[in-house]
């Protein structure tokens, strides 16, 4: 039976790039605290979801080789859509010129990786193409005033083009996870400002991510021995090498774009994918574990084989 795997993919930011510095100028904060307690330098702002994600999406579909026709679903992981309504999904769709269902999906900063297990399932389902785009603006969302939140975020977007074609599957392994107990820790309401207790969240995601991460190796079969890049969600560096202890993991083995994005929710780990990817650090075979946690609180992890065809 064919599966899905990954053909194409892309990214994009948005040209304007605000510095620590720059912040320092606006809170009472300083590049090297933000540095030393996060791990971020500059992020990009001023993005739009529906721009950002077109232009990912473009860019994969182009490296994928394939036409707007051949496209069968696109799915948009974001929880920033530009529009209460109609779904940023639906706008970009029409952009993209593509001719299919289009649909929004909000599981935060566990975005993608949800994204991804619900494409395979698609693909498994008899849909030979999904469009995959993780994808947020969260700079319009910042209480410039917080300096606990307004250092962290930033915009971004990646997409994939997951194909039926592959003899084995290429996911192995996935969980997807939320506690709504904790929603009260992270949210945005309708016309509000992003509300956070940095604190509460960084300790439950911790926890989050080695949760899901075992769930997802152990439902593989393999060990976090075999795991040959981990694509963590780049939110803090700390809460990074926090969960990469609880298993066993090195950092030499994690993606990492954290430095240059900030956060950027759904789109920060095709973000750190991709990166790793162009500079040779992704070959064919190996495994990846994608894991990710987020407002809700979702989190969510993922398996896979890395089989891209050869280029
Ligand atoms: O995708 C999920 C999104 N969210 C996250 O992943 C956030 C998770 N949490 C975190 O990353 C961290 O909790 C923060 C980066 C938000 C904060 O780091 P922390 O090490 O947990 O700091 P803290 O909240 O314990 O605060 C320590 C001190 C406080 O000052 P006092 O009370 O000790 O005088 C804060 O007011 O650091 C202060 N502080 C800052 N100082 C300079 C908080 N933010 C800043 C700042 N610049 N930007």
């Amino acid at each position: 039976m064919p599966h899905g795997r990954i053909t194409g993919w892309a990214t994009h930011l948005p040209e304007k790039v605000l510095t620590n510095d720059e912040l320092a100028k606006i809170v009472d904060t300083s590049d090297e605290w933000i540095r030393e307690r996060t791990g971020i330098s500059t992020r990009h702002v001023d993005g739009t979801v529906t721009e950002m994600s077109t232009e990912a999406g473009r860019s994969a579909m182009a490296m994928a080789g394939v036409a707007a026709d051949d496209i069968d679903l696109l799915l948009l992981a974001s929880c920033t859509s530009d529009q209460q309504f109609p779904a940023s999904a639906s706008v970009v769709q029409h952009n993209l010129g593509l001719t299919c269902g289009a649909i929004d999906m909000n599981a935060a900063c566990s975005g993608f990786v949800y994204g991804l297990v619900t494409a395979m399932q698609y693909i498994d389902g008899g849909l030979d193409r999904v469009l995959l785009i993780g994808s947020d603006a969260l700079s319009p969302l910042i209480d410039w005033a917080d300096r606990g939140t307004c250092v962290l975020f930033g915009d971004g977007a990646g997409a994939v083009v997951i194909e039926r074609s592959a003899e084995e599957p290429s996911l192995l392994g996935w969980d997807l996870m939320s506690d709504g107990s904790a929603a009260g820790i992270l949210y945005c309401d309708h016309g509000g400002k992003i509300v956070m207790n940095g604190q509460e969240v960084f300790r439950r995601a911790v926890l989050a991510m080695e949760s899901a991460a075992r769930k997802a190796m152990e439902q593989a079969a393999v060990t976090s021995d075999d795991i040959a890049l981990v694509v963590p969600h780049q939110a803090n560096v700390r809460i990074i090498e926090a969960s990469f202890k609880r298993l066993g993991l090195t950092m030499d083995r994690a993606a990492m774009v954290l430095h240059r994005t900030g956060n950027t929710s759904a789109a920060s780990i095709p973000l750190a994918m991709v990166d790793a990817i162009d500079a040779g650090r992704i070959q064919q075979g190996d495994l990846l574990l994608l894991v990710g946690f987020g407002a809700g609180m979702s989190s969510a992890a993922a398996v896979i084989r890395w089989d891209a065809p050869a280029r």
